[in-house]
């Protein structure tokens, strides 16, 4: 009897043990309800909640679990990927039947996908890229084309001085190094400038896709820059963090400094409606309903598609007056 009891006590330690050592920063399992496939238990490892499009994307990603029927365990990996390695680990050794990631950087991935592929669980990218060569380590990847946003950013800002004969000083806030959007955003926007040698990339710094590092970025930037024409920021947050170094520098933003960001969240909406940004290119952080699909068919062994692209906008300050108040993130 004793023995029974202490395996039993022994099994509950190392599955509370297996749970704690994934967390990596904050670990949660929720079921659900909703009706569907509640057979199907998903492992998802986030990047972290360093802006507004993460936090709308986790909440997407939760509620869209919830609506499928579908156990989430989810963690927070707080932008490090051997949080991401460890949780993921953890969802092989719990036995999940899928796992999902948004991985933080490109590189270093093939190990541990390795390990998921031998277990027999199937990987679902979503939202990043990995740069392995062997795609067969996962099933699918969905999310936006991020060399398309950069590209979309580049021609607004073509379009904006097309008359323009003096050289164009542009200051870059590049999103976290080694990210598949910052790596993406740069090339993209960097393809449609360089047709034309007036516009000048200045400087260029990570500002990690914060508010806080965009602002000191940004300090730096007008410090040893009296004369930026134009701001490239790779997201919102970023962007919103330079306005206040901007403002702080007694310029104003939108006008003495011309601001493109990435994201469209709601705080860049308004920002954008009130003139302080000019343009913004939308990623669609709303993809867990379209996860939670895929899900369902990986784990049925049904194809799916090798890339899911993400459909997405642009907004000029006209367009964001106007949809600002049904904005849902
Ligand atoms: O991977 C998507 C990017 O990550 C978003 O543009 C940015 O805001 C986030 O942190």
């Amino acid at each position: 009897m004793f023995k029974r009891i202490s395996a039993l006590m022994l099994a509950g330690l190392t599955a509370m043990s297996v749970a704690a050592c994934g967390s990596g920063g904050g670990d949660t399992s929720a079921n659900t309800g909703g009706g569907g496939d509640s057979t199907i238990t998903m492992g998802f490892s986030q990047v972290g909640a360093e802006s507004g499009w993460r936090t709308a994307n986790t909440k997407s990603v939760q509620d869209a679990a919830k609506n499928a029927g579908i156990t989430l365990k989810f963690s927070d990996a707080q932008q490090k990927q051997e949080n991401q390695i460890k949780a993921i680990r953890s969802y092989i050794q719990q036995k999940v039947d899928v796992i999902a990631f948004s991985p933080v950087v490109e590189s270093g991935w093939d190990t541990v996908l390795k390990e998921a592929q031998n277990a027999k669980i199937p990987v679902i990218l979503t939202d990043r890229a990995v740069d392995s060569k062997d795609t067969s380590l996962y099933k699918t990847f969905l999310g936006s084309d991020f060399v398309e946003e950069g590209r979309k950013a580049g021609k607004w800002l073509v379009e904006e001085y097309k008359s323009a004969a003096d050289p164009v000083n542009i200051v870059e806030l590049q999103g976290t190094t080694g990210s598949a959007p910052a790596n993406d955003r740069k090339a993209g926007f960097q393809e449609i400038i360089g047709a034309d040698p007036k516009f000048k990339i200045i400087a260029s710094q990570t500002g990690d896709f914060t508010r806080a590092k965009g602002k000191e970025v940004m300090e730096a930037f007008l410090k040893s820059n009296p004369d930026i024409d134009v701001l490239y920021a790779h997201n919102d947050d970023m962007g919103l963090g330079a306005i206040e170094a901007i403002e702080g520098a007694g310029k104003v933003p939108g006008k003495d400094i011309k601001i493109i960001t990435v994201d469209a969240v709601k705080d860049g909406m308004q920002a954008l409606a009130d003139g302080k940004i000019n343009y913004i290119v939308e990623c669609s952080p709303l993809l867990g309903p379209q996860l939670m699909d895929l899900a369902k068919k990986v784990v049925k062994g049904e194809q799916v598609p090798a890339r899911v692209v993400t459909e997405e906008t642009v907004f000029t300050q006209e367009q964001a007056k106007q949809v600002l108040s049904t904005r849902q993130y």
